[in-house]
Formats: C-alpha cells, sequence, structure tokens
C-alpha cells in the first residue's frame, strides 16, 4: 500500500498540544505556537448566496483613488496584486455559464507607502472580446460549460476555418523577465500581455512556433518560477500533423525554459521532451521547479481530440489512469517517470529537492487531491463544476455530480531519483468540516521550489450555500488556522511577504471579497500569521469571481 498516513507531529510539545487543544482549545492551548485549528461556521442561518460574483461587470476602471474603509495598510505594503477572472459572461442575447469561458478582465490594486492606494480593471482585449463588442453579441467560441443559444453546426464551421485558436485567457496573470508588461495565461500557449500599469493591451504571441505543420495544443495556465534564475517554465503538448513522420514532431510535451537573451528579451529555450501517446494526454493546469529539476505531473485528467467547440467533451476523469509524475534534469533533459494510482489535482502547491539520510535525492510535491474518486458522474466534466449553476446550488447539486469535490486531501508525493521508488504520504485533515472544497494553494514566492511548511488555500462549503474562507496549513507542524465571516466571500488569497522578513508567514494576504448585502466588494489585507484581518479598502466597482493572483513588487 502506497499510502500512508503522515503523524508526525513536532515534537512533544506540539503533540500535546494537539491532544489538549481537542479537548480545551482556549484554556490549553494559548500562544502562536500552539494555535487552535480551522473551524469554519457550518450554520446556515442568513447566509445569502455569491450572486454577484457570476454578474457581468461591465465597467472599465482607471486608477481610480480606493479609501481605507477599516483598519491600517502596512506602511511597508509596496508594489500590485494582479488578479484575473470575471467581466461578462453574456454579450447581447448570447451568454456563457462557465467561469473560464467568460469574457477575461484583468485587476489590479496598487500600493504606494505614503500614497493613497489605486484600482484599475479592464478587459482583455481578445479576439473573442472585440469582436464581440463590434457585433453586440458574444461570439461563438470554444467553452467549457455551456453557450447559449447552442453554437448552430454553421457557427462550427465558421469556428473551425476562421476562428481554431481559443484566446480567451482568464486564468493567471504571471510576470516573464525580458518583458515589459504583466503576461495573461489560460491553457494555452498564447499568452498576452498588458501594461502593467493601465492594463492596456500590448501584444498577443508564443513563446514557442514551430511552423504550419505542427499542431501545438496546450500549455500549463501556470508557469512555475526557478527558484534562483527566475526563468519561467512550462510545457507545450504539440504534434507534428504527420505524426513526426516529416516534420520530426511527435506527439509529446517539449518543455521550455522562458529567460532573457544577451539584449535582455525573453526568449524560449527547449529543455527537454517527454513523448506521450495522443491516446494518453493529460491535462497539466500547473508544473513544478526546483533548483535542478523540472516536475510534469501526469494525473488522471485526460484530453481526447473529440470536439472543437466544446471543451468538456474532450476531459476524461479516468479513475483507470496511473498517475505519472517526471521529473525532468533542467542540464540535459532526462528524465525519470514515477508511477502513482490514479488522483485529481490541478494546482500544484509546491515542489522542491532534498537528500536523504542515504545521501540521496528525493523530489518532494505537494497537491490538493480529491480523497477518494468515487462518486463522481461521468458524463461531467471536472471543469463544469465551474459553471454557475453549480457555484451557485442551493439544492447540493453536487451532490448529485461532483461530490468527490467536497473531500479534499493534502498528499505529498516523495520521489527518489536514486532508487526509483516514490511514494505518497497523506497529510492530516486538520480543518473542520471536513467536507470542505480546498484548492487554489498560495505560497511565499521566497519559498517557491524550495522547502516550504507554509500554504495558504481558499474554501467552499459546496453544502452550506457556498460559504467561502481561507484556510492557512502548517504542513511541517500539521497545524491550520481559517478566516470566514457570514456572508463574506474572498477568492483565492495572494500572500505578499514583507521585505526583509524571514519567517515564512511574515506578511500579508490580500483578497477581494464580494458581500452581497451591498452587493459591492472591498480588499482585504489579513495578517498572515493568524488570519486577523488588518485592513478593508473600498472598491468602486464589485469585483464578480476571478481565477488567480500575483503580487508584484515596486522595483
Ligand atoms: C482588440 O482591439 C484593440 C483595439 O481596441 C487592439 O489593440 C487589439 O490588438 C485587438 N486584439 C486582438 C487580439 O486583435
Ligand atoms: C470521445 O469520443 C469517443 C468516441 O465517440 C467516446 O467514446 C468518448 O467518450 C468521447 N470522450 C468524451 C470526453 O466525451
Amino acid at each position: 500500500m502506497l499510502v500512508l498516513t503522515l503523524l508526525l507531529v513536532s515534537g512533544l510539545h506540539s503533540s500535546l498540544c494537539t491532544l489538549a487543544g481537542s479537548l480545551q482549545q482556549d484554556s490549553e492551548c494559548k500562544g502562536e505556537s500552539c494555535q487552535k485549528n480551522a473551524e469554519f461556521d457550518v450554520s446556515s442561518e442568513g447566509r445569502l448566496q455569491p450572486t454577484g460574483l457570476f454578474v457581468n461587470m461591465m465597467e472599465e476602471v482607471d486608477f481610480s483613488e480606493i479609501q481605507v474603509v477599516e483598519g491600517e495598510i502596512p506602511e511597508w505594503l509596496s508594489g500590485s496584486i494582479y488578479k484575473v477572472g470575471v467581466g461578462a459572461f453574456d454579450v447581447g442575447s448570447r451568454r456563457v455559464n462557465n467561469v473560464i469561458d467568460a469574457l477575461s478582465k484583468v485587476y489590479r490594486w496598487s500600493f504606494t507607502p505614503g500614497k493613497v492606494p489605486t484600482f484599475s480593471t479592464k478587459f482583455l482585449k481578445t479576439s473573442i472580446y472585440n469582436r464581440s463588442v463590434s457585433l453586440g453579441e458574444l461570439v461563438p467560441h470554444r467553452v467549457v460549460g455551456d453557450i447559449l443559444p447552442p453554437i448552430t453546426s454553421l457557427e462550427k464551421l465558421r469556428m473551425a476555418l476562421w476562428d481554431p485558436s481559443r484566446d480567451n485567457n482568464n486564468i493567471t496573470p504571471w510576470k516573464i523577465k525580458g518583458r515589459d508588461g504583466i503576461t495573461v495565461c489560460g491553457e494555452s500557449p498564447l499568452v498576452f500581455d498588458v501594461q502593467n500599469v493601465n492594463l492596456d493591451h500590448m501584444d498577443k504571441y508564443k513563446f514557442f512556433n514551430k511552423g504550419k505543420f505542427v499542431k501545438e495544443f496546450m500549455s500549463a495556465s501556470h508557469y512555475a518560477r526557478h527558484p534562483t534564475t527566475g526563468d519561467s517554465y512550462n510545457y507545450v503538448f504539440m504534434t507534428g500533423y504527420d505524426k513526426g513522420l516529416f516534420t520530426g514532431v511527435e506527439p509529446g510535451y517539449e518543455m521550455i525554459r522562458v529567460t532573457e537573451d544577451p539584449g535582455g528579451r525573453a526568449v524560449g529555450k527547449v529543455v527537454g521532451y517527454i513523448p506521450s501517446s495522443l491516446n494518453d494526454i493529460r491535462i497539466i493546469h500547473s508544473l513544478g521547479v526546483t533548483e535542478n529539476h523540472v516536475i510534469l505531473p501526469r494525473l488522471s485528467l485526460r484530453a481526447e481530440l473529440n470536439s472543437t467547440t466544446h471543451v468538456c467533451s474532450n476531459i476524461v476523469f479516468d479513475d483507470k489512469a496511473p498517475t505519472y509524475i517526471h521529473v525532468m534534469a533542467i542540464k540535459d533533459g532526462s528524465f525519470k517517470t514515477f508511477e502513482f494510482p490514479p488522483f485529481i489535482s490541478v494546482h500544484i502547491i509546491n515542489s522542491f529537492e532534498r537528500v536523504n539520510e542515504n545521501g540521496e535525492t528525493e523530489i518532494v510535491v505537494d497537491y490538493p487531491t480529491l480523497t477518494t474518486m468515487e462518486g463522481f458522474n461521468h458524463d461531467r466534466c471536472y471543469y463544469e463544476i465551474l459553471n454557475i449553476e453549480y457555484m451557485l446550488s442551493d439544492q447540493f447539486s453536487y451532490m448529485k455530480d461532483f461530490k468527490p469535490l467536497n473531500d479534499v486531501t493534502i498528499r505529498r508525493f516523495v520521489m527518489n531519483l536514486a532508487t526509483g521508488k516514490g511514494e505518497v504520504i497523506d497529510h492530516p485533515k486538520t480543518w473542520q468540516p471536513q467536507l470542505l472544497h480546498v484548492d487554489f494553494p498560495f505560497v511565499n514566492d521566497n519559498f517557491r521550489g524550495k522547502p516550504f511548511c507554509i500554504v495558504y488555500f481558499h474554501t467552499i462549503q459546496w453544502d452550506n450555500r457556498n460559504a467561502m474562507g481561507i484556510l492557512k496549513l502548517d504542513l511541517c507542524k500539521q497545524t491550520s488556522v481559517g478566516w470566514d465571516d457570514l456572508n463574506l466571500f474572498p477568492v483565492e488569497p495572494v500572500f505578499v511577504p514583507r521585505p526583509g522578513g524571514t519567517e515564512e508567514d511574515d506578511g500579508v494576504l490580500l483578497s477581494p471579497v464580494y458581500d452581497p448585502r451591498t452587493d459591492g466588494s472591498e480588499l482585504y489585507i489579513w495578517n498572515a500569521r493568524n488570519l486577523k484581518v488588518i485592513a478593508k479598502l473600498s472598491s468602486p466597482v464589485r469585483v464578480p469571481w476571478t481565477n488567480h493572483g500575483i503580487w508584484l513588487p515596486e522595483d
């Protein structure tokens, strides 16, 4: 049996505290070294749904000054948080119903010590956006959820001939060395740059283009940053239309490193190639990079090439497909493959290298994964959970189709490069209620690719009117801290390290928080130590659901 339960607790003191804590939490367990574990409010009394997270926000805002409503901004906070997510679900009489399909918008909050903070938001000027706006009607595009009214056969044909590239990138902002702007990514090799200050359109491009006869299907929405060089790593899944006969490009994952050329401009370099049969393409949403290795996880979400218009017709939640994790050496592209039982996850928490007591190098990767794959309705695709109807369901309809998504285990994959052996270790669940959607991990940027302890998550109680919160886990001490508040809905929290801080959680968390009682949003700042709110800032517009964010310090 590969799956073990991690029972290690760091030292006698904390194990005593954990035991005592469950009995007499408040009297026995005080102080920072022994915090009460996360408990989210399960009462449904007075709970409203976060409806406004799933409604258009058409307004664009240029540097609006924002006010501190409560508390104080830390005086060291200097830089900007960028978030990418929903702009609009419908234009004219046509609509989409999945947050990934909504027209993409970029949001920015900016802080300069001694000055009033500002807020900006602009639509990403994709071809889909431009054409929809000029037509006054959402143009048909390749969707994960549904497009209504449905795409006609003629429109399908037109899409195939004229607009095959899906450019509605609304997943992740990123910073690439050697590019001036902020890079906005989706699950494709195509990326956009927007200006870092006013969010205006700059460029749409690919780092790799192997010519007409090679099809580049996919890249991860999340680039991974090398811990010391700052280079960005990703993959491109590609194949020659001739399966390599003349083009020489067999189907597989090309690992790429985006670095700077001598002129200081971003340039893509090939690290290595991992061949993959077209019958076993996996959806890889994020990857890892450590000092010497790139980690390409192939979890059990498979892609089939069935449809050019409906993404979910191509995604299989395959509970028989083993998980493969490839560990590639950056220096020469050689790789080792580790096989594990089937697992579902999309977001890597972090990865790092260490040397064990026998002097062997191990690669460690942590993931929030579904505890069990039982009870998933295979007529549905994993990403359909992001359909508005599910996100706002009061009828617990997730139970029918997406039950496994409510039961998450944080799993550690340990891969020994000397012996080729892999091991899976379950971190204990320290939060309540245990049936909780836990995803959107965020770690301190200074610890990415390095040994770490702390991760912050977004949580959803699918079975309690979709109440949302923030969860902090210490994977070394196996303790947790939670934040939630009635009718306040945060999204993925972004961690900002305090300059000069050495403790991993010395800093703050930022997230827009939606309040259905006012149908408005505020930006919240939490102390990352204890998840206490230290400031709330006004927002000139409601901020709908956003996917991922980054923090860029002022330079
Ligand atoms: C969309 O239109 C803007 C001008 O409003 C233009 O700058 C941009 O390049 C267009 N986007 C694409 C993808 O063509
Ligand atoms: C893709 O098509 C095949 C053959 O029609 C079918 O068996 C399979 O279920 C389809 N995949 C998805 C994800 O719908």
